[in-house]
């Protein structure tokens, strides 16, 4: 089984990546294979609404990393996304890389085990979690939980090692996901595989 990790901060060795690395090391003990990705500093386009990709689930700009990030999707089992605050929000690279992967093909995403992690210096982790969870709940993701928010602190890169609680929570949400990873598993090895969902339903309140 294999676990994508999607560092949104531009700082490759920052607080960001230390939170996903606590649970990167859970998740190996466990015999999970890793694959830790840091979305970095070359420009990330927006969602532009051309609709190019629906049906093709793939966006159609290939001079970023949507759709490379999508392709290392199709063959993980799981998946987190981590985010430092800004002002109060997830990063704004992340969300665009995000819109465009969740609108181009959330089914890669679907009926598989995945969480999204904050890191902030002081406030609003809870909103950039609200946030990118959003992303989550609408495409049948299995989210699990774990023993606090899915919060980290530190300012300077590094400095989110010392938030005791804050790898606490990275650990235990690593440990939940795994379990919930293998009950997965065995129940596809039983036949016990994703429902099928009804689609064809879409409103939008004037008809
Ligand atoms: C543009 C910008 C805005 C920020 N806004 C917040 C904020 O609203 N709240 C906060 O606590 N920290 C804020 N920070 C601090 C970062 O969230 C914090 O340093 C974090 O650890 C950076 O993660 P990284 O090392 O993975 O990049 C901001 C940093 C930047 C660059």
């Amino acid at each position: 089984m294999k676990v994508i990790l999607f560092n949104g901060s531009m700082n490759e060795q920052g607080n960001t990546y230390y939170a996903l690395h606590e649970i990167e090391k859970i998740l190996n003990n466990e015999g999970i294979e890793t694959e830790l990705l840091c979305i970095g500093n070359k420009p990330i386009r927006d969602c532009i609404a051309c609709g190019g990709c629906v049906g093709k689930g793939r966006c159609v700009f290939n001079d970023d990393i949507a759709n490379e990030w999508l392709g290392k999707m199709e063959k993980a089992d799981g998946f987190i996304f981590g985010t430092p605050v800004y002002f109060a929000h997830a990063s704004g690279r992340l969300q665009s890389i995000m819109d465009r992967m969740f609108y181009a093909n959330k089914k890669v995403f679907a009926h598989k085990v995945g969480a999204v992690v904050s890191i902030a210096r002081r406030a609003g982790t809870t909103f950039a979690l609200d946030n990118l969870n959003k992303y989550l709940l609408m495409s049948n993701v299995i989210i699990p939980g774990s023993t606090y928010w899915n919060v980290v602190f530190g300012r300077t890169p590094g400095e989110s090692q010392g938030d005791a609680e804050g790898m606490q929570t990275m650990r235990n949400l690593a440990k939940n996901m795994v379990w919930v990873m293998k009950c997965l598993e065995i129940g596809k090895n039983s036949n016990l595989l994703p429902p099928d969902l009804e689609y064809d339903a879409k409103t939008h309140f004037i008809r």
